[in-house]
């Protein structure tokens, strides 16, 4: 008897377990971590070395290009990105336009 009681338990646990499990299953949301395409979008592509492009996307829009210069030189000042300085011109242009 008692061993009939230990198998519908063992057997009631692997059921819940399973069933656990199966709810744990999920969509994961769109990928929105790629630049917007447009001319200067190759330069920019050194931005997503640290973080993804939602930094770029989820900043307030149309700020304009002394906004982005001075956040290109941030990231170049502050946290060290590896952009050369020839570079940052274009790089602001295309957030300037696209962000
Ligand atoms: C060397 C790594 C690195 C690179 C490359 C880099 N960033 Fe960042 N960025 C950071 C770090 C670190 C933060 C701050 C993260 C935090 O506060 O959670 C940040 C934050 C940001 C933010 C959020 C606002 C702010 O000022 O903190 C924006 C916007 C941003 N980066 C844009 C850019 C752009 C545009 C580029 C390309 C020109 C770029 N990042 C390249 C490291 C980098």
């Amino acid at each position: 008897m008692n061993r009939i009681v230990f198998i519908s338990l063992v057997a009631f646990a692997a059921l819940v377990t399973t069933a656990i499990a199966g709810s744990l299953t999920y969509e994961l949301p769109d990928e929105t971590a790629d630049l917007k395409p447009g001319p200067g979008v190759e330069a920019a592509g050194v931005c997503l070395a640290c973080h993804s492009a939602d930094y770029i996307s989820t900043q307030p829009s149309n700020e304009g290009k002394a906004f982005w210069e001075a956040e290109v030189q941030k990231m170049i000042k502050v946290y060290k990105a590896p952009i050369d300085p020839s570079d940052a011109p274009a790089i602001a242009d295309y957030l300037a336009a696209n962000y």
